[in-house]
């Protein structure tokens, strides 16, 4: 694993964060400086300011991300964030991002290799949102929507659109941009006024209640890691 990963596993810093420590001279590997491309296995010593750092186990924690809680580790206005619902030791971090005020699906991980697999749009993990919008869903914007859509960064790849009642639309996507859904809805005329996640890849919301988070089984882990 490289150095990076292990001292970010180890929760001492983000990847970048680790990346600065070891330019800065503050990381040691068997008592050598560290370098940026050291290989780091078990069996290695590693020490940040001479402070040993114990490797950390892996963590794959589904939440049920609730309404007004951010995804973000920092936050200039100080709002609830979605790691604060989390007491375990490790420090997990979220796969991707959601609105303050989208709920549903989260995975957090201190899995750093999986996460940033999972989060490049070429994996292609179905993401299944379902959308409360101003407006009427007709078959005109379930083909448009169907179709890539213009945004100011780029088109979109087709959506998997369907109606579920008058104003409630599920669209299944596998990018991840910033607030995608909502400028897609925006996009065809369709304000949303509530959003939800219901599915990221296998994984959906059965037996959470909102807040509520647990553990992926081995099985589910294996699922992520194949793709
Ligand atoms: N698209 C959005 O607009 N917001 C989210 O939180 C997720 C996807």
């Amino acid at each position: 694993m490289r150095l990076n990963a292990y001292l970010a596993r180890a929760g001492v810093a983000s990847r970048r964060g680790a990346d600065r420590l070891i330019l800065e001279g503050r990381v040691t590997v068997n008592g050598e400086p560290g370098q940026l491309n050291d290989d780091i296995s078990e069996d290695d010593s590693v020490a940040v300011d001479d402070k040993l750092i114990k490797s950390q186990k892996l963590r794959y924690i589904l939440l049920y991300k609730p309404d007004r809680t951010i995804t973000t580790l920092k936050d200039t206005e100080n709002r609830p964030k979605v790691t604060d619902l989390i007491d375990i030791p490790e420090r997990v971090v979220p796969v991707g991002r959601l609105d303050f005020d989208t709920t549903g699906v989260l995975l957090l991980s201190n899995d750093g290799d999986l996460g940033h697999k999972l989060m490049h749009p070429s994996f292609e993990v179905d993401k299944v949102y379902e959308a409360e919008v101003k407006g009427h869903i007709t078959p005109k914007i379930l083909d448009l929507l169907s179709n890539p859509i213009q945004l100011e960064d780029g088109p979109t790849a087709p959506a998997k659109a369907r109606k579920l009642t008058e104003n409630k639309i599920e669209l299944t996507i596998h990018e991840g941009r910033n607030h995608q859904i909502k400028r897609m809805l925006a996009a065809v005329g369709l304000p949303v006024k509530r959003l939800h996640r219901p599915k990221y890849g296998p994984l959906d919301l059965a037996g959470l209640k909102s807040g509520q988070w647990r553990e992926l089984t081995k099985d589910e882990v294996a699922q992520l890691k194949q793709r």
